[in-house]
């Protein structure tokens, strides 16, 4: 059994659809949209109304007018479409689903950290608690972080909490990057060997890959893409083979959007466990006892609303 197997259980056709009515009805009955990270299930996607990268995402649920938004996804996703929209009720679709990277660095530590740089602006990727975000000048998204750091007056930039995005950023300004030591494990672990080897198996393959991912694993890379901008970068290109570095739930939308293109996982350990605790079941559980309320301190809210505002603009 695959770890994949293990988070979303197999089940038959009927019973699959049987889970789908139900989300249908308590959809209809809370008044619902349902939102979906690029990284969740095939099932997942299925039933959901906007399917996106982070960026894509932050920006629907801001304009969203329904009474309750069902984020299938992890927290910090959640918390953003909470700060954007917080009239709508927003129910994270997995209990504890959450982002190890954005975990690794509090407000105590982001304080201290600032003080030894009173010149410089504080850049947060949005895989960040809305406390951090909060505590930041500006955020950012992986699709956009280059803008977002070249829109800043500042010449210095501490970059928070991704060092792989934050490196990747500075081989692209002249700014002076200043990166905290975060990462997200699950890009983290994807080796240079492992492009290399893929590179053998598939000369004639394009190679995309997150900035999430380590330098020298970028370097072997066609591109460092958001996940909607592989996407993009798929549908466009007249390469027919690709091999993907992140997150495994991509690949349905490659393959759903390019049937005729063929799309090989970098790793088979590319899945992150927080975003597959979404599953059919857990959803109609969060729907149905209306559990998992996501919200944010009004007072955090707003501070953090002005960092997503700001770079919302740019975008
Ligand atoms: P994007 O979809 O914005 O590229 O984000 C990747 C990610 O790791 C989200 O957790
Ligand atoms: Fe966090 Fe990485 Fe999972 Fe994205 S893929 S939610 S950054 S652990």
């Amino acid at each position: 059994m695959t770890l994949h197997d293990a988070c979303s259980p197999q089940r038959s056709e009927a019973e699959l659809a049987h889970l789908r009515e139900e989300v249908f009805r308590l959809k209809e009955e809370l008044r619902a949209v349902i939102v979906a990270h690029n990284y969740q299930s095939a099932e997942v996607q299925g039933i959901a109304d906007f399917v996106g990268d982070s960026l894509e995402l932050a920006l629907v649920c801001a304009e969203l007018k329904s009474d309750t938004i069902v984020f299938c996804g992890v927290d910090f996703m959640a918390e953003t479409a909470f700060i954007l929209n917080p009239g709508a009720t927003v129910l994270l679709a997995a209990a504890e689903a959450s982002c190890p990277m954005a975990a690794m660095i509090d407000e105590d530590a982001l304080n201290e950290w600032r003080a030894n740089y009173p010149q410089a602006a504080v850049v947060s990727y949005v895989n960040s608690t809305a406390a951090i975000k909060a505590g930041s000048d500006i955020c950012c998204t992986s699709a956009n972080a280059v803008a977002v750091v070249e829109s800043v007056p500042n010449e210095e930039i501490l970059f928070v909490p991704d060092r792989n995005l934050g490196h990747y950023v500075s081989t692209k300004t002249t700014k002076r990057m200043i990166l905290y030591p975060g990462y997200c494990p699950i890009h983290e672990h994807l080796s240079a060997e492992e492009v290399r080897q893929a590179r053998r198996d598939y000369p004639e393959a394009r190679g995309l890959v997150h900035p999430e991912c380590r330098a020298e694993v970028i370097e072997l890379a066609d591109a460092a893409l958001s996940t909607s901008q592989m996407l993009r970068y798929a549908r466009e290109s007249s390469a027919k083979r690709f091999v993907i570095g992140t997150e495994e739930g991509l690949l349905h939308q490659l393959r759903v959007q390019n049937p005729e293109k063929s799309f090989h996982l970098l790793s088979p350990n590319l899945i992150c466990v927080d975003m597959k605790k979404t599953t059919l079941d857990a959803i109609i559980d969060t729907m149905s006892r209306k559990s998992n309320r996501i919200t944010v301190p009004e007072e955090v809210r707003l501070k953090a609303k002005r960092a997503l505002d700001r770079m919302l603009a740019v975008v």
